[in-house]
């Protein structure tokens, strides 16, 4: 299979349904995504100002949702590096695997959504940029 690249990563526009009282967006597995969702996990209490330290995945893929506050993901494929802002409940960046990410920027009170396409495997993370490169 072709290594994936940063321009593998799409902002989705997820459906929202609009209620003055309150908004709903739903996400469905290999509808609004390309894969099956086996885990949701979320990231929250993370300090205004703070970022996540970097890795990649060999498998896993992922939606990743600012379900609250706002937040920068840098995505990395060993030559070309993107930065994304998400700061919208109804907008995912879908990432494939094989790509070195980082998240920065968290504002205070956000919250980091990610679908994921498995269960969670410590085998399956890459933590060292090096290991990263040359497994690419
Ligand atoms: P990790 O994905 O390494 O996040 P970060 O790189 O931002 O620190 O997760 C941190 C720890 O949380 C990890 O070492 C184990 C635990 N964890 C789980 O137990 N299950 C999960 O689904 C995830 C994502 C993490």
């Amino acid at each position: 299979m072709k290594p994936s690249t940063v321009f593998d990563c799409n902002i989705l526009q997820l459906p929202r349904v609009y209620n003055p009282a309150g908004s709903i967006t739903a996400v469905n597995s290999n509808k609004e995504l390309p894969f099956d969702i086996q885990r949701v996990y979320y990231l929250f209490d993370v300090p205004g100002g703070e970022g996540r330290g970097g890795h990649a995945h060999k498998k896993l893929e992922q939606l990743i949702v600012a379900a609250s506050g706002s937040f920068d993901i840098i995505i990395d494929d060993g030559n070309v590096k993107r930065t994304f802002h998400l700061s919208r409940p109804y907008m995912g960046l879908y990432m494939p695997s094989g790509l070195w990410r980082e998240l920065d920027n968290f504002s205070s009170g956000s919250i980091c959504l990610v679908l994921a396409s498995t269960t969670y495997d410590e085998a399956d993370y890459i933590r060292d940029y090096t290991e990263f490169k040359e497994w690419k």
